[in-house]
């Protein structure tokens, strides 16, 4: 272990720690755009530099480790002047559409410009014009609004491992793309959407059939009904109707989402969706209740085991049920019908 000073708190971390871990560990917020913990440190954007007691520079707070007796400063005059000046230079190259863009509210750039009072950039020059690729059914890529962060190139390659888009050209004209520029459409985008979750603009966005500001949605954490994986997430609603789904943190997706949890919500809603039991009656399949229902299915069972015993009825268990469904459909097959037959839809 070693101990540290970040803004005059003492603080114990384990070697290898960076200065903005350790900060996070005594609750000490430093802005960041390209950091991700899921990520390897690349250190890009430079908003994170903080003041070390010594130091020649600031330094990255992402990418530096803490040191034994380091004395580290996070908001001096001369690490805010810095992040102004950052946040000067991105907003030369960047739209002010904030009115009309789907991501104010949730848009670290617009949060940051606000912490920092930037209204406007002091830089006049060219400004990057891009067409919005809107070619993925579930989201679109603006890159004008993009401030090359990396963070959607090294999700795709570092977490998700599909590799769908990387930087293309060099200086001003460095942009987002996907293989000779043909579009998302054109790549071998899986539409997981995780590299939409982690933009911390409005250059990667999800396409809602509803209008809403994030400011009007409750986020709603809750598992993933698509698999028995479990992934957690946050159904984003407004008016009892989701908006939008976010991946959140769990165990077993910490963060990451496939396109079936990210996207296809609309079900939840949908006109057609079933909400009682039907059953046939007389050729036509009619509403009942779920009493009803499980009482069919009980004589219906005991009449076959009765005529032809346990192993005339198999079990077909879902991938959308949790391990504990699956766990007690097995049960029941198994303990209270009497037969091996049980099998799973995830199969095949
Ligand atoms: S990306 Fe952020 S800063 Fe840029 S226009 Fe949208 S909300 Fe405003
Ligand atoms: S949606 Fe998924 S696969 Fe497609 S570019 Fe983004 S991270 Fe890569
Ligand atoms: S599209 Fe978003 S995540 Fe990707 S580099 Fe640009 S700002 Fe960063
Ligand atoms: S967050 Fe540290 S350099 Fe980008």
């Amino acid at each position: 272990m070693i101990t540290l000073t970040i803004n005059g708190l003492e603080v114990q971390v384990e070697e290898g720690t960076t200065i903005l871990q350790a900060a996070k560990k005594i609750g000490i917020d430093i802005p960041t755009f390209c950091h991700d913990p899921r990520l390897v440190p690349h250190g890009s954007c430079r908003i994170c530099v903080v003041e070390v007691e010594g130091a020649r520079n600031l330094q990255a707070s992402c990418t530096t480790p803490a040191a034994q007796g380091m004395k580290v400063t996070t908001e001096s005059d001369v690490v805010v002047e810095s992040r102004k000046g950052v946040l000067d230079l991105i907003l030369a190259n960047h739209p002010l559409d904030c009115l009309t863009c789907q991501k104010a509210g949730r848009c670290t750039l617009q949060d940051l410009c606000y912490r920092y009072d930037i209204k406007e950039s002091s830089f006049e020059g060219e400004r990057k014009e891009y067409e919005i690729d809107d070619s993925n059914p579930f989201y679109y890529s603006d890159q004008s609004k993009c401030i090359l962060c990396g963070k959607c190139v090294y999700v795709c390659s570092q977490l998700q491992g599909t590799e769908a888009i990387g930087f293309a050209e060099r200086g001003f004209t460095t942009h987002i793309a996907t293989p000779f520029d043909k579009g998302l459409e054109h790549s071998t985008c899986v539409s997981c959407g995780n590299c939409v979750a982690v933009c911390p603009v409005g250059a990667l966005v999800p396409k809602s059939k509803t209008k809403f500001r994030y400011w009007e949605t409750k986020p709603v954490r809750t598992t993933c009904s698509y698999c028995g994986v479990g992934c957690q997430m946050d159904l984003l609603v407004k008016d009892n109707k989701i908006v939008e789904v976010l991946p959140a943190d769990g165990p077993s997706n910490h963060g990451l989402l496939c396109v079936k949890g990210r996207f296809a919500y609309n079900f939840v809603g949908h006109p057609d969706r079933l909400k009682t039991p039907l059953i046939r009656k007389d050729g036509e399949l009619v509403e009942a209740s779920w009493d009803e229902a499980y009482d069919l299915i009980v004589s219906k069972v005991n009449e076959i085991k009765g005529e032809f015993g346990p192993d005339a009825i198999a079990g077909f268990s879902s991938a959308r049920g949790l391990n504990e469904e699956n766990y007690l459909m097995q049960k029941l097959m198994r303990g209270v019908i009497g037969t091996n037959n049980i099998d799973h839809c995830a199969r095949l």
